[in-house]
């Protein structure tokens, strides 16, 4: 949760700050309905998430780690295009939407027992979980926007400003990266488990048989 607090200094608008702030460390939903839903720990939490073009199946993620890649590399493509194209962006609702953007994620899976992400049956995806809690709290329509559209054409409202555009971009390209770098640890880790098989065979079969 520090980590992502320490993020928010990138915020330079105190108000705002302060509202993203409170989004982290508040751990209640709103609506009464919803008030069961218990946030996991945001250090602990994770998701489960696949890539469409990829046949390997889901993997998981930190929300933490994912949202801090994310927001680093948005701050750098910003000043890119900021440079190169002369937009002048919004970094205040960028740095929000990128801290808030998936934070609601850790009401849709708990850890149990054994450490392994199960679904908590929250009824709401994260992204619109998000879009109500942060209407509620009267957060800017620039900040609900990015979050709203970060899923690009596969949510309910594409990306409208430049601020969108780029973070929906950069989200999806630290995603299939992060899904790729997961599935390669999940390959490596089938494979030396076939090897140990195939080291116990061969010990079990170079063991001498006892005389008849
Ligand atoms: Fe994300």
């Amino acid at each position: 949760m520090n980590q992502l607090i320490e993020l928010t200094k990138h915020i330079k608008n105190k108000e705002l700050r302060e509202k993203v702030v409170k989004v982290i460390k508040e751990t209640e939903l709103y609506n009464k309905d919803f008030k069961k839903y218990k946030r996991e720990d945001l250090d602990r939490a994770g998701s489960v998430f696949g890539v469409s073009s990829s046949s390997m199946g889901p993997v998981e993620r930190d929300i933490i780690s994912h949202t801090i890649q994310v927001t680093e590399l948005v701050i750098e493509t910003a000043k890119v295009f900021e440079k190169n194209y002369g937009l002048k962006l919004d970094m205040d609702s960028l740095v929000a939407g990128s801290v808030l953007h998936d934070i609601m994620k850790a009401f849709e899976f708990h850890r149990d027992e054994d450490d392994d992400l199960v679904p908590t049956g929250m009824p709401l995806d994260h992204t619109t979980l998000a879009i109500a809690e942060l209407y509620h709290q009267n957060f800017p329509e620039d900040v609900i926007h990015i979050v709203a559209s970060h899923p690009g054409d596969s949510g309910t409202v594409s990306p409208r400003s430049f601020e969108a555009i780029i973070f929906h971009h950069v989200d999806s390209m630290c995603s299939v990266v992060e899904y790729y770098i997961e599935t390669k640890k999940k390959m490596q880790q089938k494979l030396m488990a076939l090897r140990r098989q195939e080291l116990l065979k061969l010990n079990e079969q170079s063991k001498p048989t006892p005389d008849a």
